[in-house]
């Protein structure tokens, strides 16, 4: 079994709760997601088993903002799901359909792609702003979204070859955002020089912080492997730790055993 860290600032009851419930029944679920590159772009594609492991139940209170998420956590927990699956249910879970949300860091598509999904319906309310200071991601990101979804949809997201820390002047202002998500580090198959860095990934957490509203979520994926990376991870947990545990619930998932895995960080607003 994977050991994992998992801290809750403003409800330390509540990571008690998650760990003294482990041993009660587990289904476990395999997600696999991959990459693939063709001539033109990137992709990715994922596909989802259930298997009932026949144990325990994990279960929360239901005024956890986790309450709903058993599964996933325990496939975390038992190395079935990546992070970055991970982040992808707790936005699930935080979102609805024609909502404003904003993709902090497009790389090749994948994040844009999947917050579509989620917030596109009929009535065309939901936007996706999404944003990478390298033009090769906004373009594989536009890529992605010609070949997995409608030209109606697409109209849905706007894209903007800018530096995050900038969202605030490209969302329309009064925009209700329910979801902030960075996926912090290199592009996947681009050049691995250019990466977030803590000064700017900084200016953005706290744009982001002012547009986001009542039940909305900041979500970090933070890699710590490349130069650079612990230092923007400690930048994150500073910053998250900082906030108010009357307007704040700030969590963070971490892999105690593999020191390089990334760390998930979720930053919900009461
Ligand atoms: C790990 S990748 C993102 C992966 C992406 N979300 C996906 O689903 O494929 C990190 C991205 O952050 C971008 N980036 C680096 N610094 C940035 C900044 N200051 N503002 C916006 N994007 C930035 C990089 O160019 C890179 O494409």
């Amino acid at each position: 079994m994977s050991a994992l860290r998992f801290s809750s600032r403003l409800n330390p009851m509540l990571s008690n709760r998650i760990l003294s419930q482990t041993n009660l029944l587990f289904t476990l679920s395999s997600f696999s997601s991959s990459f693939k590159k063709t001539s033109k772009h990137l992709y990715c594609t994922s596909n989802s088993t259930l298997h009932n492991n026949g144990g325990t139940s994990l279960s929360l209170s239901s005024n956890s903002p986790l309450s709903g998420l058993e599964d996933e956590l325990v496939g975390y927990i038992f190395g079935k799901k990546k992070a970055t699956e991970v982040a992808h249910l707790v936005w699930r879970h935080v979102l609805r359909k024609g909502d404003m949300v904003i993709d902090a860091t497009c790389g090749n598509g994948c994040d844009t792609l999947a917050m579509l999904k989620m917030v596109a319906d009929e009535s065309g309310f939901g936007r996706v702003y999404g944003m990478d200071i390298q033009t090769e991601a906004i373009e594989n990101t536009s890529s992605l979204l010609d070949q997995a979804v409608t030209p109606k949809e697409k109209e849905l997201v706007k894209l903007f070859p800018i530096c995050h820390s900038r969202m605030n002047e490209v969302v329309p202002e009064n925009t209700a955002v329910r979801l902030v998500a960075f996926n912090l580090g290199y592009l996947p198959g681009g050049d691995k020089s250019i990466i977030t860095i803590s000064r700017t990934t900084l200016l953005a957490l706290e744009a982001a912080k002012k547009m986001l509203i009542s039940g909305g979520l900041i979500s970090l994926v933070v890699y710590v492997g490349h130069p650079g990376g612990r230092e923007e991870l400690e930048t994150v947990e500073v910053f998250a730790s900082g906030l108010s545990v009357d307007g704040w619930i700030c969590c963070k998932f971490q892999m105690l055993n593999r020191p390089l895995a990334p760390v998930l960080v979720f930053i919900f607003k009461r």
